[in-house]
């Protein structure tokens, strides 16, 4: 009788403890290589993101967007880039343009149920009017830049200054300070300052380790020393260790908080890694801002008490999408999903916590009609007379598929430079635009099928035709003269008072090419 009454309140505790609203750590890596983290990897050392993830589970189906804007664009809307306008690139420092205006955030789906909303660290979703702004998108607090690379130290890129607190620059107080120390102390005055009645959510967008700025502080990359002889690869290496440090840092300070029982904390990159600046996604093929699994074939993981004991310390292997956040987190709130504009995210905590079949059967990954398509283009796909157009830079993957249009991007296969081999390049044909590959079997895109199984290419480019019917025109407006830090003090910041209508912009003058984008 005793026990059975324990029993019965012990029910009771569990399921109060799982109604209530967890404190959510969203943590983003930026450019973070498939073959960057400790548990893909026996060089790069991340202890605290292994230990995590050891005792909750890894997402190993889990899928990203090619670059900085998209992925984010994503997570904060739950919607794909063709339904916002910003199927293509990313956005410039300089061009008038944001997440759309109409689009309510995740940040302000959390607000309506109580949360306390931070960022700190990398936004890149625009600027250019004060509304695009983190503070006026649902973030309660800002600590971090807007921009979407710069100095790791000095806090500038292109002559203009970027830290902000709230609204104000504030790079000149933090020169000289790394960004991974600033960002994971802020991270824990957030935690230690935070009301324990209030649920949390903490948007925690790491700069590292994004290319270009190759910067860490000797002591991380010393560690590889006589480990990996290449110098870009080794300081990688050491931006990956130093911010495992900091996740581990945070994971500490949540512990010593009444906040971590009914904590959760998401990772996940944000696009692959860069093998020309010291990044690696072996054996995965392609880089960052093509449609190869290199670019998109994400790392994540979830750790929850709230995650069943049998699961806990597995891999899933569902399809999950960076888009499912969005619903996933605001339901896991106790939010409500109305006023946003139909979701292309699915809820996926029950795959997440008790390893249930994954509610997701495909995933867009893109369809960007601004890449040219490829020179030498041969016509090889007669069977198809949609409105689809095969030379369109697009991407789909519907179960075990995945079919690739247009121009996709470089597609070698690097191995890291520690291994002493060189990258394997393509032999693909001069113009070839179609690819089919069954990502199950042959998830290093070795082998295309699409001459031997027209009628899954068909079968694809229907669906391809579907989305291209919902999609609305690319806004890519021109670079705007306005946005130069020299007419602005010397700083990032918006530089106009209200925003710019425009009807998109598909014949944008500036002849993007993607591979000179910076993602
Ligand atoms: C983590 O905390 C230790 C101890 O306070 C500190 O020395 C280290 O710099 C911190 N690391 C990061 C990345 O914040
Ligand atoms: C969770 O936190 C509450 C409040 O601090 C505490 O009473 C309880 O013992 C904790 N539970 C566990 C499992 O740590
Ligand atoms: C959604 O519903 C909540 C609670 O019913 C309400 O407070 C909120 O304003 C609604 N949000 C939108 C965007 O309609
Ligand atoms: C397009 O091709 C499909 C077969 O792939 C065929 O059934 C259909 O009639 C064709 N439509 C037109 C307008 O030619
Ligand atoms: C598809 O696009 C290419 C390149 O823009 C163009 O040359 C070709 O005519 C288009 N095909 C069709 C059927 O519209």
């Amino acid at each position: 009788m005793i026990f059975a009454l324990l029993e019965i309140l012990l029910c009771f505790h569990i399921t109060v403890i799982v109604g209530s609203q967890p404190n959510i750590i969203f943590i983003l890596s930026d450019d973070h290589g498939w073959n960057d983290i400790g548990y893909h990897s026996h060089i790069i050392r991340s202890p605290n993101i292994n230990a995590l993830c050891n005792d909750g589970v890894r997402l190993e189906n889990y899928y990203i967007q090619p670059g900085c804007t998209p992925s984010r664009s994503q997570l904060m809307s739950g919607r794909y880039q063709i339904h916002t306008g910003l199927q293509h690139s990313v956005i410039r420092n300089d061009q008038p343009n944001c997440l759309p205006l109409d689009e309510v955030t995740l940040a302000e789906k959390l607000k309506e149920v109580g949360y306390a909303t931070h960022l700190v660290g990398k936004w890149h979703l625009g600027f250019y009017t004060p509304s695009c702004l983190p503070t006026r998108r649902g973030f309660d607090s800002f600590f971090g830049y807007l921009i979407g690379q710069e100095d790791y130290y000095k806090h500038i890129h292109d002559g203009g200054y970027d830290l902000k607190r709230h609204e104000t620059d504030v790079s000149k107080q933090y020169q000289g300070d790394y960004t991974t120390h600033v960002f994971t102390s802020e991270a824990q005055n957030i935690i230690k300052s935070h009301d324990p009645s209030t649920p949390l959510f903490l948007y925690m967008s790491y700069q590292s380790v994004h290319a270009n700025y190759l910067q860490v502080p000797e002591h991380y990359s010393n560690m590889y020393n006589g480990v990996i002889d290449d110098e870009d690869r080794r300081i990688v290496a050491g931006m990956v260790t130093c911010m495992d440090e900091g996740i581990g840092n945070i994971t500490q300070t949540l512990k010593e908080t009444e906040l971590w029982n009914n904590t959760i904390i998401i990772f996940s990159s944000d696009n692959g890694g860069d093998p020309n600046d010291g990044g690696n996604n072996w054996p995965l093929r392609g880089e960052k801002g093509t449609h190869w699994e290199g670019a998109i074939h994400g790392l994540g993981f979830v750790y929850s008490s709230d995650i069943a004991k049998d699961v806990r310390g597995t891999v899933n292997t569902e399809m999950i999408h960076v888009s499912d956040w969005f619903p996933t987190i605001v339901n896991l709130a106790g939010g409500s999903l109305n006023g946003t504009k139909p979701l292309d995210g699915f809820d996926q905590w029950q795959t997440i916590s008790q390893g249930a079949e994954s509610p997701r059967t495909e995933i867009l990954i893109n369809i960007d009609p601004l890449v040219p398509p490829p020179s030498d283009m041969e016509h090889f796909f007669h069977g198809w007379n949609g409105t689809y157009n095969t030379s369109m830079c697009g991407a789909i993957r519907v179960g075990d598929w995945k079919l690739i249009t247009g121009y996709p991007g470089e597609g070698s296969w690097t191995p890291p430079p520690e291994s002493g081999h060189q990258p394997i390049i393509p032999n693909d044909k001069p113009g070839k635009h179609v690819w089919l590959f069954n990502i199950a079997e042959d998830p290093t895109e070795t082998t295309d099928l699409s001459e031997d199984n027209l009628d899954k290419v068909i079968e694809l480019l229907i669906k391809m035709d579907e989305y291209l019917l919902t999609s609305v025109p690319v806004v890519y407006p021109p670079n705007d003269p306005l946005a130069d830090p020299s007419l602005n003090d010397g700083i990032w910041r918006p530089w106009s008072p209200e925003p710019y209508t425009y009807p998109g912009n598909p014949n944008n003058p500036n002849n993007p090419n993607i591979k000179d984008n910076v993602f």
